[in-house]
């Protein structure tokens, strides 16, 4: 008998993803929904690969794999994943790089526009039977001829800025490592000075990973440079907006509002003042969630394990570590 595969599961993906292990018959699955470090520590020793949402994957847990050669990320972003005990090991990290770039830049115009607009409040006023008291709401903004600043533009920051400039707004972007020639032909405007050009943009929406230099990147002291019409986004990670310093600045009408679909503890504990700011609009980390995506990334989560078995996964998608 041929040996199969072991692929662990961990947390359930799309069923289109599931249909690609489920007609090919080199490979077996576990699912877990247990994301207990104890649980994952027992399910790991003899899995040849792990596929993972965002439930953390720490070192005391990859140690203990015998045969694991790949995890394959449901998604972009990789710090829920020990990265340096997966070097050691030589496991490789794929990431479902084609999939999420759209439904995360449609959910940022989402925000922007939710909050620009007064999405909850406009909402809240006709159900509550205040349709008659409009005159005395608080003001909405348009976002036509207005500046945006995009902060990282790789897949996301570059899907993105199309829709900014469908909406006739001025983009700019700051990201030190993607040329001035390569932001030109897309429409934008490449700036260096992050602090300098803050001072004049409309809105900010952050695309960059969360690492040691991005971490607090947006904090009381930036903030307080802002517009006061400033509307700021974070659908990157939680950390690269200081939570404390946000409300700080939202509560002293330093800037306008604010989206966040990410957060520095997720779930972000009750306590958390910017759960009850009425000038930050929420959602649970769920900017990729689209049933489109949720299918392109089940499948690309599961097709990146086949082609890394079958030698044929792109090096686009390997983290490098
Ligand atoms: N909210 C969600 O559900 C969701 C979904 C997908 C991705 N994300 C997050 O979005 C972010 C971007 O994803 P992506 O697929 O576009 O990644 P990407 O790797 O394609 O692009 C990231 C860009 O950030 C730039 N960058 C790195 N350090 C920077 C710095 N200090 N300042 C400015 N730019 C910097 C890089 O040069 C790169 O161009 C990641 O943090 C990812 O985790 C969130």
């Amino acid at each position: 008998m041929t040996y199969k595969k072991k692929i662990l599961i961990i947390q359930s993906i799309h069923k289109e993803g599931m249909k690609l292990l489920e007609k090919n018959s080199n490979y077996e699955y576990e699912i877990v929904e247990d994301i207990s470090i104890n649980n994952l520590k027992s399910k790991i020793i003899n899995c040849d690969a792990v596929a993972i949402r965002t439930s953390k994957l720490p070192a005391e847990v990859i140690k203990l794999s015998k045969n694991l050669k790949i995890i394959s990320r449901h998604g972009v972003g990789y710090d829920n994943i020990d990265l340096k005990s997966s070097k050691e090991k030589n496991i490789i990290i794929a990431i479902t790089a084609m999939s999420n770039a759209v439904a995360v830049a449609e959910h940022v115009m989402f925000m922007l526009l939710s909050i620009s607009k007064g999405k909850n409040m406009y909402h809240e006023s006709v159900k509550s039977g205040n349709f008659n008291e409009r005159n005395k709401l608080s003001k909405t903004i348009e976002i036509w001829n207005k500046n945006f600043l995009i902060i990282g533009f790789g897949r996301i920051g570059q899907s993105l800025i199309k829709r900014c400039l469908g909406f006739e707004m001025n983009v700019f972007v700051y990201d030190p490592f993607v040329s001035k020639e390569k932001i030109e032909s897309l429409g934008g405007k490449k700036v260096d000075n992050i602090a300098e050009t803050v001072k004049s943009m409309d809105a900010i929406s952050l695309h960059m990973p969360l690492n040691k230099d991005t971490k607090n990147m947006i904090n009381y002291n930036l903030l307080k440079t802002m517009k006061k019409n400033c509307i700021i986004i974070n659908a990157a990670r939680g950390g690269i907006i200081n939570e404390n310093d946000l409300n700080k600045a939202l509560n002293e009408n330093l800037i306008f509002g604010a989206g966040l679909d990410v957060f520095e503890i997720e779930p972000p504990q009750k306590e958390n003042p910017l759960l009850k700011n009425d000038k930050v609009f929420l959602s649970p980390h769920t900017a990729a969630f689209t049933e489109e995506c949720m299918i392109r990334m089940g499948k690309e989560t599961i097709q990146n394990i086949i082609d890394f078995f079958e030698k044929n996964l792109q090096k686009s998608k390997i983290v490098k570590l």
